[in-house]
């Protein structure tokens, strides 16, 4: 198999908050299909990394390609279009919309990309069926468990099939059982859609479902099996 290049790659990234050094000199590449764990301590610049490779932060400094695509330079209206259609999203609590169904919050990316209803719906379901949620496809967010929600999103953020998903501590608010199986079934899915993974964590039993770990320190990154 030829290597392809990387789905994603940035380099020289520092990003300042007030006085603050969130990011000073991060970089991060992903292969398509890969996933990675970006860990470090509370404080270290994961989220901001995070933000800044999905296009939601700009860094002061340094470069984020997406293929041909240089994020950093890109107007707002062409980076939130991209984010619509190629990256998908997981955060810590879900972000689900609580007046919707589960239902309707995972087919609405896709309502937003100006697909219809049924058409949305009938994917969206086949979504949740695979996160196995598909039960509480009628309940609010409200009504359902910190793990169905996990599933949910998970099932919303891959929908459009994008070629990146971010997680922030997608795990985060579960215990141990209910993330290892949302791990498990986020894994399984960006695998059967060949979607890359960057995947936020503070625990070491959700990067055991990653391909490699990159460690965040004081706003610099380390990759853990390569050189420094
Ligand atoms: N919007 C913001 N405004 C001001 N300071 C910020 C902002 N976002 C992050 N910071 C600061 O930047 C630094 C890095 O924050 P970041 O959220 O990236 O850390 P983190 O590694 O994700 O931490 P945690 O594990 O606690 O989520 C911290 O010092 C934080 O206080
Ligand atoms: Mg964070």
């Amino acid at each position: 198999m030829t290597p392809a290049g990387p789905v994603l790659a940035a380099t020289g990234l520092h990003k300042t908050y007030g006085p603050t050094p969130a990011l000073a000199d991060a970089g991060l590449s992903v292969q398509p299909g890969e996933i990675v764990a970006v860990m470090g301590p509370s404080g270290s610049g994961k989220s901001t990394l995070l933000h800044c490779l999905a296009g939601i932060v700009r860094p002061d400094a340094g470069s984020v390609r997406y293929g041909p695509h240089e994020l950093t330079t890109m107007t707002d209206a062409r980076r939130s279009a991209l984010r619509r259609t190629d990256f998908g999203f997981v955060f810590q609590f879900g972000r689900l919309v609580p007046e919707l169904t589960c239902l309707e919050n995972v087919a609405l990316p896709l309502r937003l990309g100006g697909l219809r209803r049924r058409a949305a719906e009938d994917r969206a379901l086949e979504w949740l069926d695979r996160l196995e949620a598909a039960d509480v496809r009628g309940k609010r967010p409200g009504e359902i468990s910190g793990g169905q929600g996990q599933r949910v999103a998970v099932a919303r953020a891959l929908v459009t099939t994008p070629r990146v998903v971010f997680a922030d501590e997608p795990t985060g608010a579960l215990d141990s059982l209910n993330g290892e199986r949302v791990m498990g079934l986020l894994s399984r899915a960006a695998r059967d859609t060949r979607a890359a993974v960057v995947l936020v964590t503070h625990d070491a039993r959700v990067a055991a479902y990653s391909d490699r770990e990159v460690v965040v320190r004081d706003g610099r990154t380390r990759d853990l099996a390569g050189v420094a």
